[in-house]
């Protein structure tokens, strides 16, 4: 292990890009590193944020080792462990968890995308009705009530210049662009437009989410004191009072009137739960 003692405290993208066969192994751990790379996080981060049981966590930091020094492979293939659930519910602090939760909501949506494509009509009146309701929830809910937290709130308190938040506010950014094209597709009743901008959004939304749960908000709950939690939750309060209750009531009225309406295939999205 000593050898991986010396990456531990660098950047986990400067490590992945130096031994691309470190991806794999976190992707059986649940650890989207890889996938994620926006470079914020150091090597050692990941066992800390991602809080993998003891014995796993050791089995992975031996197979880890093993990749950068393969000459000193300390574990074989096949695991001691393999008994053991390889991912730890994840734990956050009640503020982080409030968006956590209203991410949800966001994800039953994108689970619903593929069939409201699969029938969407353009023509009809009850057809665009359906689809301006769709764009509305992204932009009333997903954006208002919730990206609207994230950026004038909660990214407050971090390093707004830190790579990772400028991500998330890129991300925010893409996803509004995605709107604004479908408002105008509708319109000009573009079906395929809609349906290209709809599904574009779907894919970078669930990227989006699973990079704030398992990387972002472990990563800022570990950094802020609890005053600065205390102040946020007051914040979002406040910003949700000027909101009003009808708006995540309607929201969440939406969504539960087109799952009774529309199936929703098991296991069509890969990060529903
Ligand atoms: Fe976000
Ligand atoms: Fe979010």
């Amino acid at each position: 292990m000593e050898e991986l003692a010396k990456h531990l405290p660098r950047p986990i993208k400067e490590v992945i890009t130096e031994f691309p066969g470190l991806v794999d192994i976190l992707n059986e751990y649940d650890i989207g590193c890889g996938a994620c790379m926006v470079g914020t996080c150091l090597f050692k981060d990941i066992v800390s944020i991602h809080n993998l049981p003891q014995e796993v966590e050791k089995e992975m930091m031996a197979r880890l080792s093993g990749v950068i020094s393969p000459s000193r492979q300390e574990v074989a293939s096949g695991s001691a462990f393999a008994h053991l659930p390889k991912v730890r519910e994840k734990t956050y602090s009640p503020l982080v968890k409030r968006l956590v939760d209203e991410h949800l909501l966001i994800k039953k949506w994108l689970a619903l995308i593929p069939e409201v494509v699969k029938n969407m009509d353009v023509t009809s009146e009850e057809g665009r009705k359906l689809v301006a309701g769709g764009i509305d929830f992204i932009s009333s809910y997903a954006d208002k009530f919730h990206h609207a937290k994230e950026e004038d709130i909660l990214f407050k308190y971090c390093d707004e210049q830190a790579e990772i938040i400028q991500a998330m506010h890129s991300d925010h950014e893409t996803a509004r662009s995605h709107v604004k094209a479908m408002r105008e597709a509708l319109e000009k009743e573009d079906k395929d437009a809609i349906i290209k901008h709809l599904l574009a959004y779907r894919e970078l939304l669930a990227d989006h989410i699973k990079k704030e749960d398992e990387i972002l908000f472990p990563w800022i709950d570990g950094r802020l004191s609890e005053t600065d939690k205390n102040a946020i939750a007051s914040g979002f309060d406040k910003a949700e009072r000027a909101i009003g209750a009808e708006l995540p009531a309607k929201c969440e009225i939406f969504i539960a009137d087109l799952e009774k309406n529309l199936p929703v295939p098991q296991n069509n999205f890969p990060y529903l739960t």
